[in-house]
């Protein structure tokens, strides 16, 4: 029996969460189950990616959960970094994922990164489960290693269970804080209302099996419209740029909709806007390492080889153009590189190296009570300079920089021009420095 239903594609499964939390360790479970057990055609390591097939899926969660008939292709995996200065990365990720998993080690609960990626999938209205990761750090562990959470459970003592059950309630009790209804996932009847979490130890690979029927469950219940394969356009977000010297440039992208081909045209955001380039290779990686493909269909991590000079924005949109779709293509480009950022007459400026970092310091500033007037993607120039400096208001008289290089020129012109710069990579401590410098200006 066909149980696979037509035109489905993966979903794609973004991991968020503070630093150190155990994202990459747990995507080293879930590609590791595979080479360990020798699936065939089991989870591939794409660029950027980690996949799982239909089968790998259906026979992990078997295992240990008999009643679940996987009906989606496989699952897409994205790994985020959860250091604090990636907020772009998260953003990126949040807005691609179809559904997300937020890891939250749960000896530390939740962290300034775990809150700023509870906002990221708020604000995309990403639907995700909780892992609560490290439960072998509990005191009283009885150890288990390569198996469900259900299974390393039931060998547990009272006393470990209490320890797990207290640590579970106040990771339910502030996520509820934060306005997210939670409970350990086999407690839960009705998925609408509540968010799962599964406690898992990512080291020991305990809970995976646990992670992937919870997670093809919601995504069969409840994403099957969102997940619908569609041939008509094809389009993908590049995560990654690399620039190969006289090769030309290579785009880590996330294929999400269509099938690529070699030589398509697409059409992307550069920093001087839109452009039209062609694919001149696609590479993915197979089974034996990285390949060439002609083709390959959404959803997958390809890396694609552009060989324009081109100044490819992080985070852009490809997309395929087909006969004279050029005009809509860029429109929509355009679209996309304006910041969804409120700006004030008066206020101060932003800039940052993309789109994603450049909303999510405007996101802080407004937490902040900081008003915003210019929000643009960038280096610092001495027309920034000499633009802030003319303003009226000396509040206004200043540039928070983030991730972006501050010109020679710029530097030059600070000196002679009443303007001050406030750079870095870290937002926490940027906003820092810019409310002692307006509390200091007021006075
Ligand atoms: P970033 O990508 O830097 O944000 O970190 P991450 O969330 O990917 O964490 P990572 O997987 O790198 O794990 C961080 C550390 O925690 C590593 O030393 C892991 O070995 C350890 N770790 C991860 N999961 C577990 C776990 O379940 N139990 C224990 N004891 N340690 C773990
Ligand atoms: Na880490
Ligand atoms: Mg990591």
């Amino acid at each position: 029996m066909e149980t696979t239903k037509k035109n489905l594609r993966e979903p794609i499964v973004c991991v968020l969460g503070h630093v150190d939390h155990g994202k990459t360790t747990l995507l080293d479970d879930i590609r590791g189950t595979t080479v360990a057990k020798k699936e065939a055609g089991g989870i591939t390591q794409k660029i950027g990616a980690t996949e799982i097939d239909k089968n790998t899926l259906e026979t992990n969660i078997k295992n240990y959960f008999k009643n679940i008939q996987v009906t989606i292709p496989g699952l897409l995996f994205i790994d985020t970094p959860g250091h604090v200065a990636f907020a772009n990365m998260r953003s990126m990720g949040g807005a691609l994922a179809d559904i997300a998993i937020l890891v939250i080690d749960v000896n530390e609960g939740l962290k300034p990164q775990t809150i700023e990626s509870i906002d990221v999938l708020k604000k995309y209205k990403t639907p995700f489960i909780i892992a609560a990761n490290k439960i072998d750090m509990i005191p009283y562990f009885v150890s288990s290693k390569d198996t469900s959470f259900k299974e390393t459970l039931s060998k547990q003592r009272k006393e470990y269970v209490d320890f797990l059950d207290e640590k579970i309630y106040k990771i339910i009790n502030d996520l509820y804080v934060k306005g997210i209804s939670s409970d350990r996932y086999d407690r839960i009847t009705d998925f609408t209302k509540s968010f799962a979490i599964v406690p898992i130890s990512a080291k020991l690979n305990i809970g995976v099996p646990d992670i992937l029927m919870v997670l093809t469950g919601l995504a069969q219940r409840f994403l099957e419209e969102h997940i619908q394969f569609e041939s008509k356009s094809t389009r993908g977000s590049v995560i990654e740029i690399k620039k190969e010297g006289s090769l030309g440039t290579t785009l880590d992208t996330i294929l999400y909709q269509g099938v690529l081909h070699k030589g398509d045209k697409i059409a992307l955001n550069t920093i001087a806007g839109p452009a039209v380039t062609k694919v001149k290779a696609i590479i993915a990686t197979g089974k034996k390492g990285m390949v060439e493909k002609e083709s390959i269909k959404s959803a997958a991590g390809i890396r694609i080889l552009i060989t324009d000079k081109l100044d490819v924005l992080s985070g852009t949109s490809i997309i395929a153009i087909k006969g004279s779709k050029t005009d809509a293509a860029f429109n929509e480009l355009i679209n996309e590189s304006k910041p969804d950022i409120k700006l004030s007459e008066n206020g101060i400026t932003i800039k940052a190296e993309a789109i994603g970092s450049l909303e999510a310091i405007a996101y802080e500033m407004e937490q902040n009570k900081i008003n915003v007037r210019e929000a643009q993607i960038g280096d610092i120039t001495k027309r920034d300079i000499i633009n802030v400096s003319t303003l009226n208001n000396p509040l206004d008289r200043v540039i928070v920089g983030f991730n972006v290089n501050t010109s020679g020129d710029a530097k030059e012109a600070m000196e002679t021009n009443n303007a001050k710069v406030i750079s870095g990579n870290v937002i926490y401590s940027m906003i820092d420095d810019l409310t002692k410098w307006l509390e200091f200006k007021k006075n």
